[in-house]
């Protein structure tokens, strides 16, 4: 599954004609939907958030690094752009995106700037956007282009990218069969958090309480396989956009 035209379009020519193979272009959030998974799943990987040709093809919008129109759409046909979302959203809003998904601390000083400067001519390029950060916070975090933090932030808002993955995780966990695995391999701390979390729950009884009656009826639906795995020097050498790569694995009860 995935929700980018293109990438849908390169498996069809990859797998056409591979039995094995099945595709859908959709959310993760609509795995429940799919045919393919009402008969139940033997295994479940999720590789989020944005993938190589997402980042590399100035045309879509993604990055800070080359100009293009300010878009960051997984799904170009669907939802707001970036650019749209940017000429709407009140200030608020804005500096609440950029410190709840970009940890950005200058987040009130940005959405203030943007405002601003949309008052003026909207920002409607990636890098008129970056431009815009950068003369607002200056170099900061050596080696870091300074919009980093907020076009992740951005993107993560206009894609939905984390209530997808609550939806997803629960959908998924609901058509694993017994001893079917749950694998997710995700690249920013909040979706990491979101994944441990929900291992977590469905796999330990919650913490007790003194003055609370105990659960005894915990039945656990998970059984957490391993501990969280980076990527190891030598691939996150080769692959450099692996450093933030997190996976965790979980197998389902009987
Ligand atoms: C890290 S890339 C992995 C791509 C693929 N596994 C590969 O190796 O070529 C993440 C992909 O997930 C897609 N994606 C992210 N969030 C999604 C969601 N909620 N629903 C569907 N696709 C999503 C993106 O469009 C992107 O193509």
């Amino acid at each position: 599954m995935d929700k980018d035209p293109e990438a849908i379009a390169d498996a069809a020519k990859k797998f056409t004609g591979d039995v094995r193979v099945a595709w859908r272009r959709g959310s993760f959030a609509t795995l429940s939907e799919w045919d393919a998974v009402t008969k139940g799943l033997d295994g479940v990987l999720f590789d989020l958030g944005v993938s190589s040709p997402q980042l590399d093809v100035a045309g879509r919008g993604f990055s800070f690094m080359q100009d293009g129109p300010l878009d960051m759409r997984m799904d170009p046909e669907t939802g707001e752009s970036a650019a749209e979302w940017l000429a709407r959203a009140d200030e608020q809003e804005i500096a609440s995106v950029l410190w709840q998904y970009g940890e950005e601390r200058m987040s009130r000083r940005i959405a203030r700037a943007v405002v601003a400067r949309r008052g003026d001519e909207p920002l409607m390029r990636t890098g008129e956007l970056a431009e815009l950060i950068a003369s607002v916070i200056g170099r900061r975090e050596p080696g870091k282009h300074p919009a980093t933090r907020s076009f992740q932030a951005i993107r993560i808002h206009i894609n939905g990218e984390l209530d997808d993955l609550t939806t997803g995780l629960q959908a998924a966990h609901d058509a694993l069969t017994p001893g079917g695995r749950l694998a997710v391999i995700s690249f920013h701390s909040l979706e990491d958090r979101m994944v441990k979390r929900f291992i977590s729950e469905r796999s330990r009884p919650p913490a007790g309480n003194r003055r609370l009656p105990q659960m005894d009826d915990f039945r656990p639906s998970l059984i957490e396989v391993g501990k969280a795995r980076r990527g190891e020097p030598k691939e996150v050498a080769d692959n450099p956009r692996a450093r933030s790569a997190v996976l965790r694995v979980a197998e389902r009860c009987a």
